[in-house]
This record gives structure tokens, C-alpha cells and sequence, in this order.
């Protein structure tokens, strides 16, 4: 029986031949994320330029009270992208008795580090983690039972990297894991303004970069890749028409990498498409929750407008 290390890397090794095949060149973003790629993260979130985190932080600060009166005691909470686990620690410390908490992430070393901290501060509360992938549509999320509301958490924008297909289907998901009495605390980035945008992406110390280069330095590690961290250039754009900031490496030469006997040639200034960081309007929150059965119950939005929290609730049961 094969274990799930090997499971992942072949899964790993076929997300990488599928991507770097097609056409433009592509990878999936949740393969930044291992132990490097998480800390990389959170220095990111530490960055002058990338604001969504302090900004989101604050909001959820002024709100919390609020939204602990509407989500009452005994809360269960289930966090989606969870990482450092730096807003939930707002939330819990606004709720009254919370029960339990489930965070679940790709980054399985950071995920457990990060679940061991919060359960020494919070020992009342029922930590359980899951690893896994937010998209897989047969990922379980056991939810300790108990009197308290189902309240799923995806705070940082991560919405962001998703398509609307998979929006749709995430969102489905989440409302079958949280039950019909569920609700769930969306953190969405509503900037626009490439002024902003682009420097948050690239910021002058170089740490985004070395993030969007961690996947082909996974690459390399992981599966054996022969290629050279230095012939690709880090490149943050903005793309007015879908609008996201996308990041991309873009190759300096002309050149051939390998990967576990495939080889991909590059011409010089060929992108590999690593992520795209979409920028919603508030109609397109709405339209996006409501196709996949919820409906907005709250909005704040920051009082920069860069950022909003909404607070949805299953279609006809907002109470
Ligand atoms: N919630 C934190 C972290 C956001 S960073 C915050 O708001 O600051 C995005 C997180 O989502 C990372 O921890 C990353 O490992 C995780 N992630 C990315 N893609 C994922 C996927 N497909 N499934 C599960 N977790 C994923
Ligand atoms: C996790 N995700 C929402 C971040 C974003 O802004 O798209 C990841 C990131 N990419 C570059 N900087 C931060």
C-alpha cells in the first residue's frame, strides 16, 4: 500500500507535468505552501507593503464583539487555509466559551506546529486539525457536535486564488461540512487600485519573491527537478480586465529544465503562471455566495475600503 508521502509526491509530480505542458505555462498556487512557503507567508504579512493582513486584522478587531453577540456560546469553529492561526486567536478571545476548533491547511508541518501552540494557550478547547486540500470534494471535515453554532472561518482573501468554479464548489462544500444552522466569516479583499497592488505583490525586501520561488525550489527537492533558482525572475502584474494580481517567473533565457525524466523548454521571457489574487466587488461576493446557497447576514468593510468581512448564512436561515 503505498503511504501518503508518496501519494502526495505523485500527485505533486503530475500537477507539475500537467502544468508545465500546458499552454501558457502554469502551476497550482497551494504548492507554495510547505514548512518554508508558510514562513514565508507570514513574513510576507509582515512586509510594509502587503496590507490585506494588517488591514483585515483590524477589522476583524472592531467586529469581533459584535459578531460574538450574533454567533452566541459554545461556538465551533472551522477554519479553511488556516496557517499561523493569528485571526482566529481575535475570534476566540471575542467568543463566550468557544468549543471547539478545527483548522485545516495543505501545510501539514506548519498546521500541526501551529494547532500544538494554540491548544497550550486554549486548553478548554477541543483542537482537532485535518491536512488536505480545501478543493477536494471528498475531504472529510469532522466537526465536534455540540450546542453551539458552526462557524467556518476563510479569512485572508484566499477566496482570491480560486476561480468561480471552484468558489462555487468550495463554498458548497463548506455549507454541507457547517450543516444547515452553519454560518460562515468571509475575509475578501475589495482594493483595486494597482498603485497599491503591485508593490504589495513585490515588495522591496525580496520576500515575494522568494515565496513564488519556494514552488520551484519544491520542484527541485521534492521531485529531483534539475533547474536553477536564479534563471527565473519574479514578476507581479496586474490584470485590469479579470482583476488580480497574478504572480508569474519568468524565465531569463532561453533554456530547458527537467523534471523526473519530462523535459519543458522555455523560451527567453516565458511565464510560468504561479498565482492569481482576485479583487472582488461586494455585488460579486453576493452573486458568488448566493449561486452556491448562501446568503450576506453582515458586511464590514475597513475604513480604507480595501477589505471587507462578510458574515453569510444558508439561504433562508438567517436568523
Ligand atoms: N488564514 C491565514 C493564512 C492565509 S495564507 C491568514 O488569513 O493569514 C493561505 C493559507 O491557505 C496557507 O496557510 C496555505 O497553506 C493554505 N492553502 C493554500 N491552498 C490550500 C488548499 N488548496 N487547501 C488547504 N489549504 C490551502
Ligand atoms: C494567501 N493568499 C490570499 C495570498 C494572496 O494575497 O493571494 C498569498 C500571497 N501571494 C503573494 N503574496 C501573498
Amino acid at each position: 500500500m503505498q503511504d501518503t508521502q508518496t501519494i502526495f509526491a505523485s500527485r505533486f509530480l503530475e500537477d507539475v507535468v500537467d502544468g508545465l505542458s500546458a499552454r501558457p505555462k502554469t502551476l497550482p498556487c497551494k504548492y507554495f505552501y510547505d514548512e518554508l512557503g508558510s514562513d514565508l507567508f507570514e513574513q510576507i504579512t509582515k512586509t510594509p507593503e502587503y496590507y490585506p493582513t494588517r488591514t483585515e486584522t483590524r477589522l476583524l478587531e472592531s467586529l469581533a464583539g459584535d459578531l460574538a453577540a450574533l454567533v452566541g456560546p459554545r461556538a465551533r469553529l472551522v477554519e479553511y487555509g488556516a496557517g499561523a492561526l493569528l485571526k482566529t486567536r481575535i475570534l476566540l478571545d471575542a467568543f463566550e466559551a468557544p468549543a471547539a476548533y478545527v483548522p485545516m491547511d495543505v501545510s501539514a508541518a506548519f498546521l500541526q506546529q501551529s494547532a500544538s501552540d494554540l491548544s497550550v494557550e486554549y486548553p478548554a478547547l477541543e483542537v482537532t486539525p485535518v491536512v488536505g486540500s480545501f478543493l477536494d470534494p471528498d475531504l472529510a471535515i469532522d466537526i465536534p457536535g455540540g450546542p453551539g453554532r458552526a462557524l467556518g472561518f476563510f479569512p485572508g482573501s484566499t477566496i482570491g486564488n480560486l476561480d468561480d468554479a471552484e468558489i462555487n464548489l468550495f463554498l458548497q462544500k463548506a455549507g454541507e461540512d457547517l450543516g444547515p444552522d452553519g454560518w460562515f466569516l468571509l475575509g475578501v479583499d475589495v482594493n483595486q487600485d494597482p498603485s497599491s497592488l503591485i508593490p504589495a505583490y513585490n515588495d522591496k525586501a525580496g520576500v515575494t519573491a522568494a515565496f513564488n520561488k519556494n514552488i520551484l525550489k519544491r520542484i527541485r527537492h521534492e521531485l529531483g527537478g534539475s533547474l536553477n533558482l536564479d534563471a527565473f525572475r519574479h514578476e507581479a502584474r496586474w490584470n485590469a480586465a479579470q482583476s488580480r494580481m497574478e504572480m508569474h517567473l519568468v524565465s531569463l533565457s532561453d533554456q530547458t529544465i527537467s523534471v523526473a525524466g519530462h523535459r519543458f523548454s522555455f523560451r527567453e521571457g516565458e511565464s510560468i503562471h504561479t498565482e492569481n489574487s482576485r479583487k472582488f466587488s461586494l455585488k460579486q461576493i453576493r452573486a458568488l455566495a448566493r449561486d452556491a446557497g448562501w446568503d450576506v447576514h453582515h458586511l464590514w468593510q475597513s475604513p480604507d475600503d480595501r477589505f471587507a468581512v462578510t458574515l453569510l448564512a444558508r439561504d433562508g436561515q438567517m436568523r
